[in-house]
């Protein structure tokens, strides 16, 4: 887990504005994918706040990484409200993994 989200990180870095902390990173990332036209961190714009679905998905493994960036990709309908998102398809697979791992990341730390 560790050893991985560090290579995540390396990469992200390389690729991206070469910011120094994971949440910039991922945040740069988001702004740069359109994400934060939708979502803010805190609170509810068109979808739900990132820290929501956070704290709905961390702690419940590794898999969760993969569910949620295939929801980026994919886009998704029902998980928060009637408003559905559409698929994210600009986003390459690497991209989504990074941003569900910032999105987990922004869950308050639990026991
Ligand atoms: C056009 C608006 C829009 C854009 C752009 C958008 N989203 Fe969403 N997003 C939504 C809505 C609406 C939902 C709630 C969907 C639902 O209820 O299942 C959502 C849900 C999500 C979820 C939770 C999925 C779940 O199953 O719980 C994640 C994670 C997410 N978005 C990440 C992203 C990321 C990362 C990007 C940028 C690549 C992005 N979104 C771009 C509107 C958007």
């Amino acid at each position: 887990m560790h050893l991985k989200s560090s290579l995540l990180l390396a990469v992200a870095c390389a690729v991206g504005a070469g910011a120094a902390h994971a949440q910039t990173t991922g945040l740069d990332l988001a702004k740069n994918k359109a994400c934060m036209a939708c979502h803010q961190v805190e609170a509810k714009r068109v979808g739900p706040p990132l820290k929501s679905v956070a704290e709905r998905y961390a702690g419940q493994g590794d898999a969760m990484v993969d569910y949620l960036a295939g929801k980026i990709r994919g886009g998704g309908r029902g998980a928060w409200g009637a408003v559905p998102m559409p698929a994210q398809t600009q986003v390459s697979p690497e991209d989504a993994r990074h941003l569900a791992e910032w999105i987990l990341s922004l869950a308050p730390a639990k026991q």
